[in-house]
């Protein structure tokens, strides 16, 4: 939102009808969470429902929103990603780590805390789940956005002729990081990291580039096929999507990168594969000397499988924790039966939890899952 001189002026008789009419938290949602919250036995020790209720209802009344403690805060995050009805692997929704970064709003700072996730995610390869918490949204003041999908992304350079160089996925977003100044490496490559798009207060976005200890790469080799290395792919280890505002008890945080650790089939069986991103399926095949002139020597599912092994097995050489599909599926299963017995539903989307690659070999497959419900908070949000 952009605050000109009228709106001010206009705005100024009566400050608390302003922001009530911005946007203000409303009491019902923060009630609410406090609710599960204090339901849940999440607060602390010897806190009153009544006496926080009150505090926040006050603080809402006077300033259109209010503060989370940092528990409130903790409690809201770990809740939003078990709420995640596309995310395998909840069952260690309790484990996240909260950085409470409430207080960055330069985007320079926001850039270097950014890096620092990054850096503090990784802990040398045994990934840690994390979450950074920059500004919330409030009445009159937007709080900062991380324009990228996730913090290391790679380029795609789109040709004249067409093709593309890169991940083809990203052409658009390279091209306006470029428009916005950026200048890709002189040697343009299929894995250039993407600088970060941060918007924080008026004014064009501002580029910034994570500083290479902050980028954790692995490089692909399989266990059996020599010419695999030969390809030159790598992959990033850590996997951060940067552009879901986190929801919690009616106050939105627009820049909240988190992350997990990647299965293994997210890379294999879908980035690297997938016709429309590096579509690496017919090259894999022809280095394997497979038959591709007929769909029916199944060698799209030949070069899958080689190549989703290729990406496991070189995380593991590389010490990067990864998991694979069929232990995520009962990872996933053992948290579903956990959360019924806590008395709570798990709204699942089966089509995201299945995964790509042997759907029907995993225990995920045989059955259905609760309807997610799109207005459930605390949440991470669909980006703008
Ligand atoms: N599928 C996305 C990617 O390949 C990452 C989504 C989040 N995945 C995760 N394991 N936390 O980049």
């Amino acid at each position: 939102m952009t605050v000109t001189p009228e709106r001010v002026t206009a705005a100024l008789p009566c400050y608390s009808q302003r922001v009530s009419e911005e946007r203000s938290v409303d009491f019902a949602e923060a009630e609410e969470f406090l609710d599960r919250m204090f339901a849940e036995g999440a607060a602390e020790e010897g806190e009153r429902f009544e006496t926080r209720l009150a505090q926040v209802r006050a603080e809402i009344r006077e300033t259109g929103t209010y503060r989370h403690t940092p528990a409130e805060l903790a409690y809201g995050a770990r809740v939003a990603w078990r709420n995640s009805a596309r995310c395998i692997g909840r069952l260690y929704w309790r484990s996240l780590r909260i950085r409470d970064r409430r207080r960055v709003t330069d985007p320079a700072a926001i850039a270097g805390e950014c890096a620092d996730h990054l850096r503090q995610a990784i802990r040398g390869g045994r990934i840690r789940p994390t979450v950074t918490v920059f500004a919330p949204d409030t009445p009159g003041a937007p709080g900062p956005r991380i324009r990228n999908e996730q913090l290391i992304r790679y380029a795609g350079y789109r040709f004249e002729d067409g093709s593309v160089l890169g991940d083809p996925r990203y052409t658009g977003f390279t091209e306006q990081v470029r428009r916005l100044g950026w200048r890709p490496p002189e040697r343009k490559g299929s894995f250039d990291v993407l600088p970060l798009v941060i918007e924080a207060g008026p004014g064009e976005p501002r580029l910034f580039t994570l500083p290479p200890d902050a980028v954790v790469e692995v490089p692909l080799t399989h266990p059996d096929h020599r010419w695999f290395a030969g390809l030159g792919l790598r992959w990033h280890a850590v996997p951060a999507i940067s552009d879901m505002p986190l929801e919690i008890g009616g106050v939105t945080y627009p820049a909240a990168p988190f992350n997990g650790w990647y299965l293994g089939t997210e890379i294999g069986a879908r980035n690297l594969a997938d016709a429309q991103r590096y579509d690496l399926l017919p090259v894999v095949a022809e280095l394997m000397g497979l038959d591709t002139t007929s769909e029916r020597t199944l060698w799209r599912d030949r070069a899958l499988v080689e190549l989703t092994l290729a990406v496991q097995h070189s995380f593991d050489a590389a010490g990067v924790t990864m998991a694979d599909h069929h232990t995520e599926s009962h990872r996933f299963l053992s948290h579903l039966e956990r959360e019924e017995r806590a008395g709570r539903r798990c709204p699942a989307d089966w089509s995201w939890i299945v995964p790509p690659l042997s759907g029907g070999q995993t225990a995920v497959f045989h059955r259905y899952y609760d309807e997610p419900d799109p207005s459930e908070r605390p949440a991470f949000l669909p980006p703008p």
